[in-house]
């Protein structure tokens, strides 16, 4: 049975978006564990092969728990938009194994060799490796540039013909710089480039960059989507449903990154609470951040909702809330930042974010312990910088927490 999708709040897209009562009328859509679907005549498995029947053939296609997931996520993606002829924003979403398979894809779909990426500095470090060690092999290269310049930004697109797809992520890593998505969107359009947002920081409920003509977004689902941290995966959606079910499913299918039916069970499991949770994680964050700021242990506070970043004003335009993600310096320096991190009773000690604890990092002795110092220092990652993903908990235990681990 075709999913009901005539939902038009948030939160009710979130529960029920993407539904379909299955035949033996559970309620949640079961665990597909299959790799195979079955024919009922021969002329069938001709009609599905060719695309005039459609339904399920294969498990590295798809099935239903992961067409689920897809379609909630694309509702919600597309949530309240409209196309140019005004009528309701129709999105596709394809579900992969990991935010990087969703990359991967968008990249190896879209680009060959002799084109030419634009994006900037502080992508996730996944992204800017794959972009930097595995394209160029592939004859894909990359112009790195500030997109806070959009004068430069906008000269370098002129000036290059072989610029094909400007690639965006934000709020990103780990200082929370936040970009103008509709002005550089604004920028790419005007030599059609395609545009691709990393939305993970985010997410749908706070960032919609569908709305500023974009062509993708891609999310790591392991982070705020799922929201429990119980599955890697990673989403890809596009506007153009030709192009999303032509060369961009070939390409899903051929690179093999295809999501598992468990994994997409876990994830629509977690959409199902998404407004709710981050209501409560971004109150959190905002209290964390004016907590942290009167602190005399510490030195600087990276969010985007206090006045003093540099990206304030941008975030605040363009995101529902600032969000549930910040960083902040120690005054101790390296020394501060280890001791901190062995201190914490309550805010747990991991990479990844997103989850419904406190995540808490410390970048210099763990992520970007690789990156020489020097480097580390010019992108702002300092010493003492801890990256936080506030969760859930009673305010005033992560506070507390926060308190004690600085004295
Ligand atoms: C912003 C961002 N994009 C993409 C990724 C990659 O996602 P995954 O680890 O699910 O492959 C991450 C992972 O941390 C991320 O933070």
């Amino acid at each position: 049975m075709a999913a009901n999708n005539n939902h038009t709040g948030f939160d009710t897209i979130c529960l029920h978006g993407g539904h379909s009562q299955e035949s033996n009328r559970a309620h949640l859509t079961p665990i597909y564990a299959s790799s195979t679907y079955v024919y009922d005549s021969a002329e069938q498995a001709t009609a599905l092969f060719t695309g005039q029947e459609k339904g399920y053939i294969y498990g590295r296609w798809g099935n239903p728990t992961i067409t689920e997931a897809e379609e909630k996520i694309a509702l919600l993606e597309a949530y309240s938009l409209t196309d140019k002829s005004g009528g309701p924003l129709k999105l596709k979403a394809i579900l992969h194994a990991s935010g990087m398979a969703a990359i991967s894809t968008v990249l190896m779909g879209t680009l060959k060799a002799g084109d030419k990426i634009i994006t900037h500095q502080s992508l996730y470090g996944g992204t800017h490796e794959i972009i930097e060690r595995i394209l160029p092999d592939f004859g894909i290269t990359a112009t790195i540039v500030d997109f806070h310049d959009l004068a430069q930004t906008a000269a370098m697109i002129a000036a290059d013909a072989s610029i094909k797809l400007m690639y965006i992520e934000t709020p990103a890593n780990p200082t929370l710089q936040c970009l103008d998505i509709e002005a550089l969107s604004s920028l790419a359009k005007n030599h059609n480039l395609l545009v691709c947002v990393d939305n993970t920081f985010a997410t749908p409920y706070l960032q919609q960059p569908f709305a500023f003509d974009v062509d993708f977004v891609v999310h790591s689902t392991t982070k705020f989507l799922n929201g429990h941290g119980t599955a890697v995966g990673g989403v890809l959606i596009g506007r153009d449903i030709a192009l999303m079910s032509s060369k961009i499913t070939k390409t899903h299918r051929l690179l093999g990154g295809n999501s598992n039916a468990f994994d997409a069970f876990l994830l629509t499991n977690g959409l199902r609470t998404l407004s709710l949770r981050m209501d409560r994680h971004c109150q959190n964050a905002e209290k964390v951040a004016a907590f942290l700021h009167a602190h005399e242990g510490v030195a600087q506070v990276n969010y985007l909702g206090l006045a003093d970043h540099p990206d304030h004003v941008v975030a605040m335009r363009q995101m529902k809330h600032p969000g549930a993600m910040l960083s902040f310096e120690l005054k101790g320096g390296l020394d501060a930042g280890v001791k901190f991190i062995n201190s914490l009773k309550v805010c747990t000690h991991a990479v990844s974010l997103g989850t419904c604890d406190t995540l808490v990092s410390h970048p210099a002795t763990t992520t970007h312990m690789g990156v020489p110092r020097d480097l580390r220092l010019q992108y702002g990652i300092t010493d003492g910088l801890i990256r936080m993903s506030v969760g859930l908990e009673n305010i005033d235990d992560i506070l507390r927490d926060l308190d004690q681990a600085i004295q």
